[in-house]
């Protein structure tokens, strides 16, 4: 079974990387992709996918920039017919909660025919270490639209630990894996808990929808990412995903990891000096 080739789509980001690692080092064969593999996988090129996809027996899929988009479900959709007329058997979409732009690309997989996983996980600890967040955290200032709702953010070693079992484990086989972290935190509460741990002061500002995203489109951010901050600041942070799941406990035997764990075993890493 080991020498099944899982490929792993957006190899090199926050997710994928930890679970191109993780199945590394257990010994399974695995093919990284993203625009900058060989083979090369680019969601904006169809005629990439058939070169990286061949032989592949099962699948991690991020999509990118987000399963949220409008074109998701489209990409999703093509990339399934591609894979199953390649022999793809399994695969596991990473999804975000709440969210009906990715409701719709997992109806794609869940109705595909072939064997399925969803793992739909909250908002990512790591978006305040290796993402948007984290140019904000450095000088010392971090604006944000104003959240409505706390977040059960989540570690991606979590979803990593969950995504590496759904691929591996015949057991989990379709089922929609919805994992949150352990508990509901504020950003504000989280930009604290890292100026504490870093020994410095950083502020928390948040700014109204529209008066945040006409100074940030001012300042060069594409009308598409716009669109999505709006979705998910205005519609996913809503309220709907004010609730903690203990899918993890149940799947992995163990307590998702936390926030405060976060922050102690990034900090090393120097990421907020
Ligand atoms: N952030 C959150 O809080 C959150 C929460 C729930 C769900 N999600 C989901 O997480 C997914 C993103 O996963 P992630 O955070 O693990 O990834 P990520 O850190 O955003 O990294 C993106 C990956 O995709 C690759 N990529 C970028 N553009 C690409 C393209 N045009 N074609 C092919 N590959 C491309 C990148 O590599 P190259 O640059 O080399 O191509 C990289 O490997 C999204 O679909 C989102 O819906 C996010």
């Amino acid at each position: 079974m080991k020498n099944n080739t899982i490929a792993i789509v957006g190899a090199t980001g926050k997710t994928g990387a930890r679970v191109l690692n993780q199945l590394a080092a257990q010994g399974y064969v695995t093919r990284g992709l993203s625009r900058h593999t060989e083979p090369v996988f680019d969601w904006a090129n169809r005629d990439s996918w058939h070169s990286a996809l061949e032989g592949v027996h099962s699948a991690y899929v991020t999509y990118y920039p987000d399963l949220a988009i409008p074109q998701a479900e489209s990409d999703i959709r093509a990339f399934v017919e591609l894979a199953k007329a390649s022999g793809l058997k399994h695969i596991v979409l990473l999804s975000g909660r709440g969210e009906e732009g990715a409701q719709r690309a997992e109806d794609v997989i869940i109705n595909s025919g072939i064997a399925w996983n969803i793992v739909r996980a909250s908002w990512f600890m790591q978006n305040f270490s290796e993402s948007f967040m984290l140019d904000g955290l450095k000088a010392g200032q971090l604006v944000l639209p104003e959240p409505k709702a706390k977040e059960p953010f989540i570690d991606v070693d979590d979803i990593a630990d969950i995504a590496v079992a759904a691929l591996t484990r015949e057991d989990l086989r379709n089922q929609v894996l919805e994992i949150t972290g352990p508990e509901l935190l504020s950003f504000d509460h989280c930009v604290q808990a890292i100026a504490e741990a870093s020994k410095r002061p950083i502020g928390f500002q948040t700014a109204p929808i529209d008066a945040y995203l006409a100074a940030a489109k001012a300042d060069g951010l594409p009308e598409d990412i716009a669109w999505l901050i709006n979705e998910l600041f205005v519609n996913v942070l809503d309220g709907r995903n004010e609730s903690t799941t203990n899918t993890i406990e149940k799947v992995l035997g163990r307590p998702a990891r936390s926030f405060q764990h976060y922050v102690e075993t990034t900090l090393p890493s120097g990421v907020w000096s």
